[in-house]
């Protein structure tokens, strides 16, 4: 008997990896925490001005340098999966967690903007117990997770709706990552309108919505 199944629903994350200096970068991350410099983005406050019970209070505003060389190289690979022009960088920052704590459950949803859109992280270094990622999606009412445990210079690109956290960090250091947020363009809202057949990779991330 020949079996066919339809795919009902689906939701993906994608793993690629960044060929970049990450061990320059993972001290530029810790840099630009405890000797901010004045840049030209504003992705984040600097964690002293922010309440620490927020998850802001982990990240830090990368120093221009540091913007721009993860600009380049994730804009690089988020075209080669969409084509250009689809997807829009529209913050990236660094995020550090001590030894011995964790990031709450969080997603990076965009309150401005309906459309979900993506985020991403890259990991400069991958200390061993550092915790790495856990994703939580909702099967029929269930919650369902995926504990991920990425290595250095590994890239992991998601929906931005998609919650998620870090277990707690028992690496004995900092424990050093970079993420951003994509927003999604017109050019490739009026594609995703036309796409009956859920062929763009958008679907993969965001389901079939
Ligand atoms: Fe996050």
């Amino acid at each position: 008997m020949e079996l066919k199944f339809e795919l009902l629903n689906g939701l993906f994350f994608s793993k690629h990896n960044l060929d970049l200096d990450h061990s320059k970068i993972l001290q530029e991350v810790k840099d630009s925490r405890y000797k901010p410099k004045k840049t030209s983005h504003n992705s984040r406050p600097h964690f002293k001005d922010v309440w620490p019970g927020h998850v802001f209070y982990e990240d830090t505003n990368l120093y221009d340098e540091t913007y721009l060389t993860l600009k380049n190289a994730v804009t690089k690979v988020v075209d080669g999966i969409f084509g250009e022009d689809m997807l829009q960088q529209i913050e990236i920052w660094g995020h550090i967690i001590p030894h011995k704590d964790q990031t709450t459950v969080h997603a990076h949803r965009d309150v401005f903007n309906d459309a979900p859109g993506l985020s991403w992280a890259y990991y400069p270094h991958a200390p061993k117990k550092a915790g790495g990622i856990t994703f939580i999606s909702n099967v029929n009412g269930f919650d369902h997770k995926v504990p991920v445990y990425p290595k250095t210079g590994d890239l992991l690109i998601f929906s931005n709706t998609l919650l998620h956290y870090t277990p707690r960090n028992d690496s004995g250091e900092e424990r050093v990552s970079c993420s951003g947020n994509l927003k999604i363009t017109n050019k490739l809202k009026n594609i995703l309108y036309e796409d009956m057949e859920y062929k763009n990779p958008y679907w993969f991330y965001n389901g079939r919505c």
